[in-house]
């Protein structure tokens, strides 16, 4: 297992490897706002030959307010949408995760059923930088959560034309008691911490249906589903719309070639 994080290394990996028992655990250095850096990591896995059986997209930023990334975005359209189109677009063009209808490797979203109260794609908007505070940051949460899944849904699309060569499946843990208030005001924050201590799930049942759907077999040949905790469900209609994906799929192309000089051609481009 590789755990891909920007901080905590080696500690969070020795305190798994402790945990499980298992010493195949290894920790690698993964900036999701750092353009360069995903580069980097796919650079390090095709060297090392590593095909992820199970690719498992966890990160996401609650940032309060908007935050200026080195390449000009905003850090919550960089770490909770546009490195995930970066990130699996480069391990398909390796050839590092490879559709195969015999071993069907899997990707996970981590999303949240809060994309259900968010508006359509806005295109004027997309990628362009602009200040704002904690309101527009709290609905741009569950409106990147709803441009994730529409990603998801034509990712699975593309791949998956008449069969199931890559499962691609998002799931939504439920409510979380999870460091995600990390920069909730301090006040907001302890108020918010007994909430969710009493109400909200443990991380490791949080992540029970996760692990389910990264290695049961009643995956198999199951791909564009999701999942909020153990309960299927239909994403928001507006995640199906065939136009509105194909639609993100050339904006997000189009945006990656104008601010990075090694963007790539996807594989998947139909
Ligand atoms: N908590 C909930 O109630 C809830 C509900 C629905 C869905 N979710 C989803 O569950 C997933 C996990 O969230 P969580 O609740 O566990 O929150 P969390 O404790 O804040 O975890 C978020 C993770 O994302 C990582 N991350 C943030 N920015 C990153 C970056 N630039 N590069 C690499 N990693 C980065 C963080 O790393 P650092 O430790 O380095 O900051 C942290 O490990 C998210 O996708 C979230 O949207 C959570």
């Amino acid at each position: 297992m590789i755990m891909a994080c920007r901080r905590q290394i080696p500690e969070a990996g020795e305190k798994v490897k402790e945990l499980s028992g298992s010493e195949s655990i290894e920790m690698r250095y993964l900036d999701l706002s750092k353009i360069n850096i995903i580069h980097d990591f796919v650079d390090k896995l095709q060297k090392d030959n590593i095909n992820p059986d199970v690719t498992i997209l966890n990160a996401a930023s609650a940032a309060p307010r908007s935050r200026k990334t080195e390449s000009g975005q905003d850090e919550l359209f960089l770490v909770n949408y546009f490195s995930n189109f970066i990130l699996v677009n480069l391990l398909l063009k390796r050839e590092l995760i490879h559709p195969d209808t015999e071993k069907q490797p899997r990707i996970i979203f981590i999303s949240s059923d809060s994309h259900r109260g968010s508006s359509a794609i806005d295109y004027n908007e997309f990628g362009r930088y602009f200040t704002y505070g904690v309101s527009k940051a709290i609905s741009n949460y569950s409106y990147f959560k709803l441009v994730l899944n529409t990603f998801a849904t034509e990712l699975s699309r593309r791949i998956n034309k008449d069969k199931t060569n890559v499962q691609v499946n998002a799931i939504c843990p439920g409510p979380v008691n999870s460091n995600i208030i990390r920069e909730t005001p301090f006040l907001i924050r302890i108020a918010l911490r007994a909430i969710f201590s009493i109400i909200f799930r443990s991380p490791k049942k949080a992540a029970q249906p996760v692990i389910y759907m990264a290695c049961s077999n009643d995956f198999l040949n199951r791909t564009n589903e999701y999942m909020h905790m153990f309960i299927p469900k239909r994403m928001d209609k507006k995640v199906y719309d065939e136009s509105e994906g194909a639609r993100l799929w050339q904006e997000s192309l189009k945006l990656w070639k104008k601010l990075d000089k090694n963007a790539i051609e996807p594989v998947f481009n139909q």
